[in-house]
């Protein structure tokens, strides 16, 4: 027995090790380490068929990197000694971005079917080497490589409209996208607060559409709207030979733009160019950032000389962008102005369009007509899907996965790109301690937990998944150093996901492997997150007791925490597994790494000790699917609910609530209660009627107490409420308590007659 599991274990080991003592990311499709290193030093040599651009190029662009790194300049086609040999052969195997490389103590040996493999199979060997000049030598570890992504779309989005960022910056971009083999920039050129591409045709829409009033020292939404008079001091946008530049710049990194003209909404900076693409033809200001009344956003699809006008501007798009996709936004179209403009109207009528999201649907179809004329292929946001389908779109699904498995059914490409994980403008460590972002938390685990590929579209529906984004909207983000920090270290997480194998990816073993990362992020003064340090704390129940287990998503951090009140400090208890709370107070934990408290304010949680607390409790029918609280044992966890937080609160739709608590023992009893909310607006209101019943068997139940509902219907303040009956101490066991929903939802409500939410947070025993 002994002999046969040791070399199971040892083989299982040795795998491992091979993935994490060689840091790459993305993780390779198969890694076979060796024993020994290749050295680059003067006597390595660079070589390859010299005849072939392609390879030249790629040589030129490693041998500038070492140089950077190391001040060598490495010997190209010299004959004999040590070599890093790049050929381009066709194997069937490893697709256009696949490589296969050996690396022993003599030579480097990479081969692929297509230069993009060659430039992977190098960026490789680059991750293995030192992030900055150093003495350290240089040395690849011998290793057998065979390496391919598993899909093709591997994007990063970046919204250069709310806040401008020069070529530089998208230099650099590119270049982080390389490093970890993602292969999409889409780019978010035009949106309500600034056009950023010159248009030769149109050339008010940068003269006036790029500039903005300066209000950057505002947060945004709270920018007022610029007034007629002050300087639009604030924007830019690129000439046709910054963007041709910076075309050829990622592509010779594998990297393909995919630009967006955003259509039909989000077009106010061009309106403000152009005031007579609008339905009111209204002259207007470029937005600062802000919603403002009176501004038009859309472009009038009642007007013909729109379309000239979009055609006009997608033809100097197309000649500038080589993509295959050019991506028409869609989004967000508030159809108010269309309903009320005369031209649109008479449109609707001279197609035959009942609705204005058909409207929209005949304004995306027309464009994609004409995209596809041109040989190109059409993508937009999944509002794309209402009112119709374009027969040749493609989705890229923003709003949860549910657009793209809508059109992945139809037989339609799709990106999933949904807010929740792949919106890297969410916080991903904070909010507390990090930079004011939009809203929302993408963890870096919860990127990489991330599957691209939902159940609905397994099978032969897989293969319409093209791949999956992140996307970077630039409202709160108006630096350089700030735009790092939200892609690092999400988009090497991403990365991981769209590129190796499924079953290669290990969480611990990334985090093993990003420590080498993060070091070429601190050496390269490259700005990043440590991962998440906001402590988790999760009520766990347990055979009559409170426990409370604590995580941090932070490798290698500790958790330390208080329970007086008080903020923790590096010194605090620290956490070492689940442990009892026994008494009512406030729990607080942070994240210490590297002897340092991280964030700049603690992971609270108070407990309100009872004696039912950690109880266990059954349910006649089981709280609400997306309203489970802490779980099966929430109104029994000590934490109660407060207002505006929907995740304290079991919810129960249109039913009634049986629990019966169980408290493990038989004690002395004299107060039960049940603590419910009301919100009128969110469709939950007050239980008609509360029943406690208490019992020393869990058989024969005795009533304590009923207790009508005291809070009016008509109140449209949320209220919190204990239903409680207090009596003369008595001995129990279990304690029955039973919530009568209303009938139906009062009159005059929007709802009106449809069933009612309970919600609720403890059942409180004393
Ligand atoms: C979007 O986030 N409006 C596509
Ligand atoms: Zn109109």
């Amino acid at each position: 027995m002994r002999n046969y599991i040791l070399p199971v274990m040892l083989l299982l080991t040795s795998l491992v090790q091979a993935q994490s003592l060689v840091p790459l990311i993305p993780a390779p499709a198969r890694l076979e380490l060796r024993s020994g290193q290749f050295i680059i030093d003067p006597g390595t040599t660079l070589r390859y068929d010299a005849a072939q651009p392609e390879l030249r190029r790629i040589a030129g662009w490693f041998s500038d990197a070492v140089h950077r790194i190391s001040g060598l300049r490495l010997a190209q086609q010299r004959s004999g000694g040590r070599s890093i040999s790049l050929k381009l052969k066709l194997n069937d195997g490893l697709g256009s971005e696949g490589y296969r490389m050996e690396v022993t103590p003599a030579q480097v040996s990479i081969e692929a079917s297509g230069p993009a493999g060659v430039f992977y199979a190098l960026q490789s060997v680059l991750q293995t080497l030192p992030g900055i000049r150093t003495n350290a030598p240089m040395s690849v570890p011998c290793m057998s490589v065979e390496d391919k992504p598993r899909f093709g779309w591997r994007g990063l989005h970046l919204d250069v409209s709310r806040h401008f960022f020069g070529p530089e910056v998208i230099r650099q971009y590119i270049d982080l996208m390389a490093r970890y083999k993602m292969n999409r920039f889409h780019w978010h050129l035009t949106d309500d607060q600034g056009w950023r591409m010159q248009i030769d045709r149109y050339p008010e829409l940068t003269r006036i559409g790029a500039w903005r009033v300066d209000q950057t020292h505002l947060v945004w939404g709270s920018r007022p709207q610029a007034q007629p008079g002050q300087t639009p001091d604030y924007g830019g946008f690129y000439t046709k030979e910054q963007l041709r530049e910076l075309v050829a710049y990622a592509r010779d990194r594998n990297v393909v733009i995919v630009p967006e003209i955003e259509m039909p909404g989000h077009s106010s900076a061009a309106i403000a160019a152009y005031p007579a693409l609008s339905c009111t033809r209204i002259p207007q200001l470029p937005m600062t950032g802000g919603d403002y009344k009176g501004i038009s956003s859309n472009f009038c699809a009642g007007n013909d000389s729109v379309f000239t006008f979009l055609e006009g501007v997608l033809t100097e798009v197309m000649d500038v962008f080589p993509s295959q996709y050019i991506h028409i936004g869609g989004d967000e179209v508030d159809k108010g102005p269309w309903k009320r403009c005369d031209r649109c109207q008479a449109r609707m009528k001279k197609e035959g369009l009942k609705t204005e999201e058909e409207l929209q649907s005949w304004f995306i179809r027309r464009i994609e007509k004409f995209i596809v004329s041109k040989k190109r292929r059409m993508i937009g946001w999944d509002e794309i899907l209402e009112g119709g389908l374009a027969p040749t779109a493609t989705v890229m699904s923003w709003r949860g996965e549910a657009g793209g498995i809508e059109a992945a059914k139809m037989d339609h490409d799709v990106v999933m790109t949904p807010g929740s994980p792949c919106y890297f403008d969410h916080y991903q460590a904070g909010p507390e301690g990090e930079p004011r972002a939009i809203g929302g938390m993408n963890t870096l685990r919860k990127v990489y937990d991330y599957e691209p590929v939902p159940a609905e579209l397994a099978g032969d529906r897989a293969k319409y998944v093209l791949g999956a984004q992140a996307n970077v909207w630039t409202e709160f983000i108006t630096t350089p150093e700030h735009l790092e920090y939200m892609i690092l270290p999400r988009m090497p997480a991403l990365s991981e996901v769209l590129w190796s194998p499924k079953e290669r990816r290990d969480w611990p073993d990334f985090n093993t492997r990003l420590q080498s990362h993060l070091r070429y992020f601190r050496q390269n003064a490259l700005h990043h997150s440590n991962g998440n340090f906001t402590v988790q704390i999760k009520p766990v129940p347990q055979n009559g007791k409170l426990m409370v287990s604590l995580s941090t998503e932070a490798y290698r951090g500790e958790i330390r925490y208080t329970l007086d009140g008080s903020d923790p400090t590096v010194t605090s208890p620290k956490y070492e597994g689940p442990f009892p709370v026994t008494a009512s107070g406030e729990l607080r934990a942070v994240t210490v790494l590297d002897g340092e408290v991280m964030g700049t304010r603690s992971a609270r949680q108070s407990f309100s000790f009872h004696q039912g607390t950690g109880s266990t409790v059954r349910y006649k029918e089981p709280y609400s699917g997306s309203y489970p609280a802490s779980g099966p044992m929430a109104l029994a966890d000590g934490i109660r609910g407060v207002h505006g937080v929907g995740s304290y609160w079991h919810g129960f739709a249109g039913r009634d609530l049986e629990a019966t608590m169980d408290m493990g023992s038989t004690r002395e009893i004299s107060r039960i209660a049940l603590g419910c909310m009301q919100r009128y607006n969110d469709w939950i209101f007050m239980p008609a009627s509360v029943r406690m019943e208490v019992s020393d068997n869990g058989t024969d139940f005795t009533e304590v107490g009923l207790i009508q509902n005291p809070v009016s219907q008509e109140e449209r303040n949320s209220v919190i409420r204990d239903f409680e009956v207090k009596f003369p101490a008595r001995k129990a066991r279990y304690v029955r308590v039973t919530a009568r929903a209303i009938p139906g939802i009062p009159k005059g409500h929007p709802g009106e007659g449809k069933p009612a939410w309970i919600f609720a947070d403890e059942i409180v025993v004393e």
